[in-house]
């Protein structure tokens, strides 16, 4: 194993970092490392002003007319063409709005509309909740359908697809322990039987190169909060495969995905393309800061954030395990970087109170329950220097004890 950098060696690295321009493009605040943005993504100082001119100027002088002369009405379909190249979608694949759970709700209803006969979800038993929440709710509604869990009803997810799948929901880069999933791998497999895919995006869109169309994926959700900085419940957004658009129908059939909205009919009569899965009126304001936010995201290379993100974890693993491995700390993450999301996760007894440490420190990571400490590396604003920072703060932390103080045990609504 190379030997491990110091401090001069780790300067060296970022001043040699083809992406350390993009850095001077978001909103940081002095002497804090954030590697939390793959919760939620900082934001960009043209947001500020973007948002600004969406207030009062689009909405303040423009008012109801802005729907048309600001584009208001077209920015569904403009900022999901905006996130397909990305995500490996050619255009009119995806649209931005809902939540990441509503569209799993109406990506796994129009699955099983495609897949008469089968009976089955499957999922993986350690998916983001809301996931499984979710195909308990399509299971709800669909009498004689099952959700079958990697983990709980066969150790793998691929021991579990049969010709009684209708559909596979799965998360390309689990949320706690960012392992990454083989997405044309896992693809093929589910429709090799017959089934279709629903893929959650959440932390992998922005994270690293994602090729939908090239993995033949049949539908896939993710939100726009994290690693594509989009704001504070900034809307999510829904692919479907050109090849099924025609056929899928999902169950949320509100006026936005009719062929002719403003006709004002009185039956529901789905458009044919993508706007079908599109509900209600949205967020205008937050769209409006999504697409300032992704005036960084157009001119990015993917091949060089992957690049920079797997230097930035590796580093992070190396160091904490050298300075920190005595101190109880269990590696969560995979160790190898093919099979790694954008994040490392550490286990640790007192997680929770060693995360609010290093937050009073200005290193701010999560805590997943049950004992999962969570670290995002996001290449466009983080310098190696931050990886060195934390991993400084995480060995002070855990070597003078200073997680033991009583405030850091207190647990707030929202880890
Ligand atoms: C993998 C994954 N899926 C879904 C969600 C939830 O999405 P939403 O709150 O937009 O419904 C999250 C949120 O963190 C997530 O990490």
């Amino acid at each position: 194993m190379n030997q491990l950098p110091d401090l001069a060696a780790i300067e060296a690295m970022d001043e040699a970092d083809p992406l350390r321009s993009m850095r001077d493009r978001f909103s940081l605040p002095d002497g804090v490392v954030y590697l939390d943005g793959n919760s939620l993504g900082p934001a960009s100082p043209s947001v500020f002003g973007e948002l600004e001119k969406a207030a009062r100027e689009e909405w303040g002088e423009g008012l109801i007319g802005s729907w048309n002369s600001a584009g208001w009405f077209e920015l569904p379909i403009e900022l999901g063409d905006r996130i397909g190249r990305l995500t490996g979608a050619a255009p009119g694949q995806t649209v931005v709005g809902d939540t990441t759970s509503i569209n799993i709700y109406k990506a796994l209803h129009a699955a099983m509309g495609l897949r008469p006969g089968r009976s089955v979800i499957v999922a993986e038993g350690g998916s983001f909740p809301t996931d499984l929440y979710m195909a308990e709710g399509v299971v709800s509604t669909r009498p004689g359908t099952r959700l079958l869990l990697e983990g709980v009803d066969a150790p793998t997810i691929e021991e579990l697809i049969d010709d009684r799948v209708a559909v596979v929901l799965v998360n390309h880069v689990n949320y706690k322990s960012g392992e990454l999933r083989d997405m044309a791998a896992l693809t093929r497999r589910a429709h090799e039987a017959g089934a279709l895919v629903v893929w959650d995006l959440c932390h992998s869109a922005g994270a690293l190169a994602v090729d939908l169309d090239g993995a033949n994926v049949d539908f896939a959700v993710g939100c726009t909060y994290k690693y594509l900085n989009g704001g504070p419940g900034s809307p999510a957004f829904i692919y479907v495969a050109k090849r099924h658009q025609a056929e899928a129908r999902q169950p949320l059939s509100g006026w936005w995905g009719h062929a002719r909205p403003f006709a004002f009919e009185p039956r529901f009569d789905a458009d044919t393309g993508i706007r079908k899965f599109q509900c209600g009126t949205q967020p205008i304001l937050s769209l409006r800061a999504l697409k300032a936010a992704f005036d960084v995201w157009d001119a990015v290379d993917m091949a060089l954030v992957r690049e920079k993100s797997l230097a930035l974890t590796d580093l992070f693993i190396r160091l904490a395990e050298t300075r920190c491995g005595s101190f109880g700390l269990v590696l969560e993450s995979p160790r190898e970087g093919a099979k790694r999301g954008s994040q490392v996760s550490f286990a640790h007894n007192h997680a929770y109170e060693i995360v609010q440490a290093l937050i009073a420190r200005g290193v701010i990571g999560d805590f997943r329950a049950p004992a999962t400490m969570r670290f995002g590396f996001t290449p466009l604003y983080l310098r190696y220097l931050d990886v060195w920072r934390a991993v400084e703060a995480l060995e002070e932390v855990l070597r003078t004890q200073a997680w033991k103080d009583e405030r850091f045990a207190a647990r707030a609504a929202v880890t």
